[in-house]
């Protein structure tokens, strides 16, 4: 039976409820099949493509057109998922118009149910135009790696009483501009606790700790595949690199010694056939 798609009410619902949304990364149409088969409740085609796809240092280089060709697949591998299309740098921070007619686009092109941006006060009018276009907005506060150079690198947020108050306000100003949901990143579980009091859409939490209504973690990292840096608040369930790894260097080493392709992996003549061949090609 095909699994049931939950949608922005559900997520509402799980909140009252207290049961915990499950969120992943996904930017290929294999691992969302994956991502759907496991159960997850949510998956987010984030930017961090750039870094666990394409190998670029940061976030800041992908563009519009990789995110919705990402996120086209993915909805194929994940049809009965909840599926985010992030909002690349510059997709959404020069005016209004750009921002609507960019998050439209994920939805024309790629079918996605919602869109995600970074910033909070900063971006709360961009997030107020895409909402009143009819569009689902994830909020997301804290490390916002797009400006993470402003940041001071990719640092965890909000560990000063100050510093606290000013991701509260973000929160409080994503969800006043309507998005639906929030996802806080890399701030102190205490900080979230609080948001998660104050605030009455679901708040999502990457490197935020456990009260909230969910979490989230990149697939890259979750797997053991990205191999530049694992931030603190990863777990790795798996560890992809090593697998993949050690069967490709089996397969050098078989091809080498010529121990593959063994009898099994060769598509053999009719039964009589190589004779004749071998007859036709004695006549030339
Ligand atoms: O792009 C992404 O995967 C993200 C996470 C870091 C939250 O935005």
């Amino acid at each position: 039976m095909a699994k049931k798609k939950l949608m922005i009410h559900d997520f509402f619902q799980m909140k009252r409820e207290g049961k915990k949304v499950t969120w992943v990364t996904s930017y290929d149409f294999p691992t969302a099949q994956f991502a759907e088969a496991a159960g997850l409740d949510m998956i987010l085609v984030g930017d961090s493509l750039g870094m666990c796809v394409y190998g670029y240092p940061g976030t800041v280089p992908v563009t519009m057109d990789q995110c919705v060709l990402h996120c086209d697949a993915v909805r194929r591998g994940a049809p009965n998922t909840f599926v985010i299309g992030d909002m690349p740098f510059l997709s959404y921070q020069v005016s209004d118009e750009k921002a609507v007619e960019n998050a439209g686009r994920f939805l024309k092109e790629a079918n996605v149910d919602a869109i995600k941006l970074e910033g909070g006060t900063r971006v709360a009018g961009r997030i107020r135009a895409i909402v009143d276009a009819g569009i689902l907005v994830v909020g997301h506060i804290g490390l916002t790696p797009q400006s993470s150079g402003v940041l001071g690198g990719h640092k965890a947020q909000g560990r000063t009483a100050d510093a606290a108050k000013l991701v509260v306000e973000d929160a409080l100003a994503v969800q006043n501009a309507g998005a639906q949901m929030i996802l806080v990143e890399a701030v102190p579980p205490e900080v979230t606790r609080y948001i998660h009091q104050v605030l009455t859409i679901p708040v999502l939490s990457i490197g935020a700790g456990p009260h909230c209504d969910g979490q989230l973690l990149i697939v890259s990292d979750l797997i053991g595949q990205f191999q530049a840096f694992t931030p603190k608040f990863v777990k790795k369930y798996c560890n992809v690199a090593e697998v993949v790894t050690k069967a490709l260097s089996e397969y050098c080493k078989e091809v080498r010694e010529g121990s593959f392709p063994g009898e099994e992996h060769c598509y053999r003549m009719i039964e009589g056939e190589e004779k004749k061949f071998m007859e036709l090609m004695k006549r030339k």
